[in-house]
């Protein structure tokens, strides 16, 4: 099924009135997460700024609310079928988590466990991690960024797709707010050498011990390869 297709059903789950209610954000509403073709090239490029959201923006109204609150904001990058993103919800009442994910089917099927189970500090964001890293989430707004699991993208072809590359270190180093921390696993042990190499680069962030996780805060894919008896591999670094 075409990314679009999935994306539309997501959002006609999220508005599935047999549901409660939950954090809304809709990505059609939001020019960065609705960029294609034309747009994306001009993005990458820095060609122009996207075009402003306005006072719509749902991301806005996203931290808005969580600022009102007082309420520390998580991302969850990648969240992938979103299983650490609901665990760590449901665990913290007083955290605003919002999951990033360009997989509209995975959104959509852990946005409706959410609501089944009362979940209503998780939100999630359709669309290009980056886009929305740069664009959307605002400079020196967010508590922690979880990196779980991302793809290792092990070709040397392939290496621009990875995470854990200097510009994205730059742009997780904006929107994260002082002594805000940076966590990540993964299960490949030549990615997680990566990794380590980037942010040992940058003097700006300092390693720290990275916190034991709560099997509720486990992810999709980390018990799909503690199933196949993978090593986990985890970081943590905390901007200085
Ligand atoms: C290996 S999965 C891990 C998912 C989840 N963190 C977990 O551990 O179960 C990586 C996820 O990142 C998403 N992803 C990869 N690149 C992305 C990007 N540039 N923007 C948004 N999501 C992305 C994929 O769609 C996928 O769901």
């Amino acid at each position: 099924m075409p990314r679009d297709r999935h994306v539309f059903r997501a959002l006609r789950l999220q508005r599935d009135p047999s549901l409660p209610p939950t954090l809304e954000l809709d990505p059609g509403a939001c020019p960065v997460m609705r960029a294609d073709g034309a747009m994306k090239e001009r993005l990458e490029r820095r060609l122009e700024p996207p075009p402003p959201c306005g006072e719509a923006c749902p991301v806005r109204a996203f931290f808005a609310a969580a600022r009102a609150a007082g309420a520390d904001v998580e991302l969850d990058v990648g969240a992938g079928y979103g299983r650490f993103g609901r665990g760590r919800a449901a665990a913290h009442p007083e955290l605003r988590i919002l999951g990033i994910e360009q997989e509209g089917a995975r959104v959509a099927r852990s946005d409706v466990l959410a609501r089944k189970a009362g979940i209503r500090n998780l939100a999630y964001l359709v669309g290009e991690a980056r886009y929305a890293l740069e664009f959307c989430v605002p400079p020196d707004s967010v508590a922690a960024v979880h990196v779980l699991f991302p793809d290792p993208w092990p070709k040397d072809r392939h290496a621009r797709n990875r995470f854990f590359r200097a510009p994205n270190v730059e742009l997780v180093h904006r929107l994260l707010r002082s002594g805000g921390l940076l966590h990540a696993a993964t299960d490949d042990e030549t990615y997680f050498g990566r990794m380590l190499a980037v942010m040992e680069a940058d003097p700006r962030f300092g390693r720290v011990p990275p916190p034991a996780r709560t099997d509720a805060e486990k992810t999709d894919f980390e018990l799909k390869f503690e199933g196949r008896g993978r090593p986990v591999f985890a970081a943590s670094w905390r901007k200085l």
